[in-house]
């Protein structure tokens, strides 16, 4: 099948690389020039694991092509997607601005039948404006023989493994206005669940929804975990042991309960913000998210309390390591990272700063204040050399069984801030480290 891909970010490239991997012809377009003539010779514009690889693959066998140029690309193409950015606006809403043009160049440009698929992350209503917008266009042409359909499917993809969660989704959600257009979604998706069919047809509305409840839902859990941390350390019960039991109930499950610095990312957060507005604006208000995003603002300034605290209140003199600035592993995204936020706190109380991280550090330094206070290193343990103390922030692979010998060597000081519970406090006990972990009360 021929397909247009509007957006080359991370969704469009992910999504327009995976479906010419099965054979399809994508068309991958974008605005900016200076991005489709980077893929044309090769460069991916992000860092996920794998990608190039792909990228590289298709190009070659003539399946997926670059552009700036929407009408070459529309021309062939019976699917239309739209994977442009919905970037959060200043009260919360997801702007629509990109989206919405993007359906307008559509209307003015068709010449023939089209499904167009929405792939942002749209609040519910937004699929419809989206075929308003294309058919005032193509009214203005005055081309009443052209004909389309809209649909929404969101994209459920992790940063770091987002080619295997589109190879080998957990579901597919299809929502359509009619049957016919489902069909032709189906047989489209279907090489991705060829043993079992994971496709789950549905309304646009509850399309639309499903994204937004989704990532709710796990920013939810995130929340209550780490609410429930804090709760740990009052009353002496050790997080990772209530984890372990809950998560056991299959009613419950293990995934995302893990408590930590907060969850950053350019989903989570923009999310749970646009559905707390969608809910303000439909007078059905949804309290519950409101706590969940303020737990998760509080759960980074109670982590870095908890620094303070340790040094009563000052740091002026003393160096920290900072082990992680990606909001995550395995990518150098800082959208929304804790990092972001406490090293300009440990900064403003005096400390210096000494930084590392395996891919995100061109981006943090990009966005965190220009100062000498900020050592950048080549590797995790130069970081540690003089330092008082380390926060672990993200967990990053080889952060997770370090050479505690050599740390201890290279350190002036002994405290280690696991701000992701990677450690166990006994053994860092025994080793002569102060540890302070997350919730972690072990008798
Ligand atoms: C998320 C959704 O998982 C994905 O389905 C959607 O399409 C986009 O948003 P992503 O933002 O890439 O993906 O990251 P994810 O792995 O889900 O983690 C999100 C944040 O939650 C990170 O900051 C992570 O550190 C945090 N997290 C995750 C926790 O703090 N605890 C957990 O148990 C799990």
């Amino acid at each position: 099948m021929r397909i247009c891909m509007i957006g080359t970010g991370y969704v469009g490239l992910v999504t327009g690389t995976c479906l010419a991997e099965v054979g399809n012809h994508v068309w991958c377009v974008d605005v900016d020039q200076r991005k489709i003539e980077k893929l044309q010779n090769g460069e991916i514009p992000i860092y996920e694991p794998g990608l190039e690889d792909i990228v590289a693959r298709n190009v070659k066998q003539g399946r997926l092509q670059f552009t700036t140029d929407l009408k070459e690309a529309l021309d062939d193409s019976l699917f239309v997607f739209i994977a442009v950015g919905t970037p959060p606006g200043e009260d919360g809403s997801a702007d629509l601005s990109y989206v919405f043009n993007a359906a307008k160049q559509i209307g003015a440009s068709m010449e023939n039948y089209k499904i167009v698929v929405a792939k942002s992350t749209i609040p519910v209503g937004t699929t419809e404006k989206i075929a308003g917008h294309i058919s005032q266009e193509i009214a203005s042409r005055d081309r009443k023989d052209l004909d389309f359909d809209v649909a929404f499917c969101p994209e459920f993809l992790k940063e770091g493994s987002a080619i295997d969660d589109f190879m080998k989704p957990d579901r597919i959600v299809v929502g359509t206005q009619n049957s016919r257009t489902a069909e032709l979604l189906k047989e489209l998706f279907s090489p991705f669940c060829m043993r079992e069919n994971r496709i789950i047809s549905m309304s646009i509305p509850s399309a639309e929804l499903t994204k937004y409840a989704s990532n709710s839902m796990l920013a939810t859990r995130i929340s209550f975990m780490n609410q429930l941390a804090r709760f740990c350390e009052k009353v002496g019960a050790d997080i990772d042991q209530v984890r372990h039991g809950m998560g056991s109930d299959s009613r419950i499950g293990s995934a995302f309960l893990y408590p930590g610095v907060g969850y950053g990312g350019s989903c989570f957060p923009k999310d749970v913000k646009a559905l707390i507005h969608s809910g303000i604006e439909n007078q059905s208000p949804m309290t519950l998210l409101e706590s969940v995003e303020e737990i998760n603002k509080t759960q980074r300034e109670w982590f870095y309390q908890k620094v303070l605290n340790h040094y009563d209140g000052d740091l002026t003199g003393k160096t920290l390591a900072v082990w992680g600035l990606s909001f995550k592993p395995n990518t150098d995204d800082v959208r929304e990272a804790p990092a972001l936020d406490i090293i300009p706190w440990l900064l403003e109380k005096g400390a210096t700063v000494r930084a590392y991280d395996p891919v995100g550090q061109e981006n943090a330094k990009a966005e965190l204040p220009k100062t000498d206070s900020i050592i950048y290193c080549e590797d995790n343990y130069q970081a540690l050399e003089n330092a008082d103390g380390l926060l672990l922030l993200t967990e990053w692979l080889p952060f997770r069984r370090p050479e505690f010998d050599r740390m201890k060597e290279l350190m002036a000081g002994d405290v280690i801030f696991d701000g992701r519970n990677q450690y166990n406090p006994e053994q860092m006990n025994a080793m002569g480290f102060v540890y302070h972990g997350i919730g972690r009360c072990v008798l």
